[in-house]
């Protein structure tokens, strides 16, 4: 199921707008209580970074690049694309998967949490 999902990203790359619900696979109503995690550190609107980069449009987008945020060398050199796979690596254990990240945030530990975390943020222009 995963793999059809990367699939899926990729043949929607160019037509990211569409492929987000379509892919939403996670509860965005449970997702949001998940978020209240991440809201001291990131927002969803656009252009606004707080301690982290704003998360607006993030999925489908390359890594750090965010205007005016001041990102990690790890994160910009990491080559990373915010795909459903790296963010669900990403949010499982931010260090593992980008080391040297300045992302300070154990990571979550149910995948649950992680699927409905992204269906949230997919949902709310993430
Ligand atoms: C303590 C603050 C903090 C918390 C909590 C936090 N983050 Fe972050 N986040 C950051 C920082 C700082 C960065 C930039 C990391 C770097 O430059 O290495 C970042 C980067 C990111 C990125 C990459 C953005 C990009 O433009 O490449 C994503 C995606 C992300 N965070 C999602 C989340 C999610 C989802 C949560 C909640 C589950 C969360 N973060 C919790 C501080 C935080």
């Amino acid at each position: 199921m995963k793999n059809g999902i990367v699939k899926v990203i990729g043949i929607a790359a160019a037509l990211a707008a569409f492929s987000a619900p379509a892919l939403a696979d996670g509860d965005a109503d449970k997702g949001k209580k998940v978020f209240n995690k991440c809201k001291a550190c990131h927002a969803l609107d656009e252009g606004k970074n707080k301690v982290g980069p704003s998360l607006f449009g993030v999925l489908g987008q390359p890594a750090a690049k965010v205007q005016g945020f001041k990102y990690s060398k790890a994160l910009k050199g990491s080559g990373l694309t915010w795909d459903e796979d790296t963010l669900e690596k990403f949010l499982a254990k931010p260090k593992a998967l980008v080391p040297g990240t300045r992302m300070a945030f154990a990571g979550l530990k149910k995948e649950d949490d992680i699927e409905n975390v992204i269906a949230y943020m997919k949902a709310n222009g993430g």
